[in-house]
């Protein structure tokens, strides 16, 4: 028997020296040192063995089991680090290789110039208004002193929700809004979406973007609009820039104009953005009607304003030197990466 246990530890020894995986230390262990393993096998025969011998022979089996399974854990501790190293080995990063760039979006041009604008406005001490975008019919157009046959709603055609509702074809109506609610003196502009049901083509879109003005106050006159909008025209398009009042009608403002700033392109010299006339149109403006703020409950004895309203989308096509309003309104990529 004590040949038997020797000749399982030089076996075993052996062995081990000559696996290189861990599936096979298992295999090795389950063979060796496992119920029914070589050793075990051997130890089962101790019954046949004289009383005097047992405890020798149970000594040194115990000691070769051990020896072996020192040897085993450390033959796995050496395979598992060598595993270990690979894995280190083959995952290495290069620390120094150069990053991918998120690519970043930018803001809608028109957002841009929306922002800027604003900024403008509430540097001369403008609050901003809100209005829907879906509104009443009354005050898209009947409050703004055009009641129903009025030929000015010819044409601001739009979309109509029912008789008395319709997609606002401009911000106006937000006028009637803040001066139902707020006494003067009121100094606001509103940005926002307006709608006609006009064909596209190169300078018309069914929906399209205006800034609106109003200010109301005692002994507000037809200075203060110029004053305003001067200062605003050389904020936009530069400090040499010259506005022209022409005479204009409104149905909500009396009396009315329709202003012109320097082309910037040519700065008044002429050229092809400006038809060769050295000016262009920006927006419509005038003294607030009395039947409007009579409308709203504001005795126009006593009170006056001024209003203004601004096409976004022209005022940005022109700062960008942009030939087409669709490109505005079709989120190519290619056109919007280059703002
Ligand atoms: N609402 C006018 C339009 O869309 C623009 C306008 C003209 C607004 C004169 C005004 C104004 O406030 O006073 O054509």
């Amino acid at each position: 028997m004590k040949d038997k246990l020797e000749q399982i530890r030089k076996n075993a020894m052996e062995a081990l020296k000559e696996l290189d995986d861990l599936k096979q230390l298992e295999e090795f262990r389950v063979r060796t040192l496992g119920k029914k393993g070589e050793l075990t096998l051997v130890l089962r025969g101790m019954g046949s063995l004289p009383p005097e011998e047992r405890p020798v022979m149970g000594q040194l089996a115990n000691e070769i089991r051990s020896a072996i399974e020192k040897a085993l854990s450390e033959k796995t501790a050496e395979l598992k680090n060598a595993a270990l190293e690979k894995r280190l080995e083959a995952e290495t990063i290069d620390v120094t290789v150069p990053g991918k760039m998120p690519r970043l979006g930018k803001l809608h041009p028109l957002t841009t110039v929306m922002n800027e604008l604003k900024a403008v406005f509430l540097g001369m001490g403008f609050d901003v208004a809100e209005g829907p975008e879906v509104e009443w019919d009354s005050y898209n157009f009947d409050a703004l002193n055009t009641p129903k046959n009025h030929p000015a709603r010819d044409t601001q055609d739009t979309f109509y929700i029912n008789e008395d509702i319709l997609l606002r074809t401009h911000t106006s109506p937000v006028q009637i809004r803040t001066m139902l609610k707020q006494k003067p003196p009121i100094k606001i502009i509103c940005p926002g979406r307006v709608y006609r049901s006009d064909a596209v083509d190169a300078t018309h879109s069914p929906i399209f973007h205006q800034i609106e003005g109003l200010v109301v106050d005692k002994n507000i006159t037809m200075g203060d609009l110029k004053g305003v909008l001067d200062v605003f025209a050389k904020r936009v398009f530069g400090p040499k820039t010259q506005t022209k009042f022409r005479p204009h009608h409104f149905p909500f403002t009396e009396p009315s104009a329709e202003v012109d700033v320097t082309c910037a392109i040519c700065h008044g010299e002429g050229c092809r953005v400006c038809s060769y006339t050295g000016w262009i149109e920006i927006l419509g403006a005038g003294m607030v009607h009395p039947n409007v703020l009579s409308y709203c409950n504001i005795d126009p004895e006593e009170y006056s304003g001024f209003a203004f309203g601004m096409g976004l989308d022209r005022i940005t096509n022109l700062i960008y030197g942009i030939d087409d309003i669709r490109l505005l309104f079709e989120n190519d990529i290619r056109f919007l990466k280059q703002f």
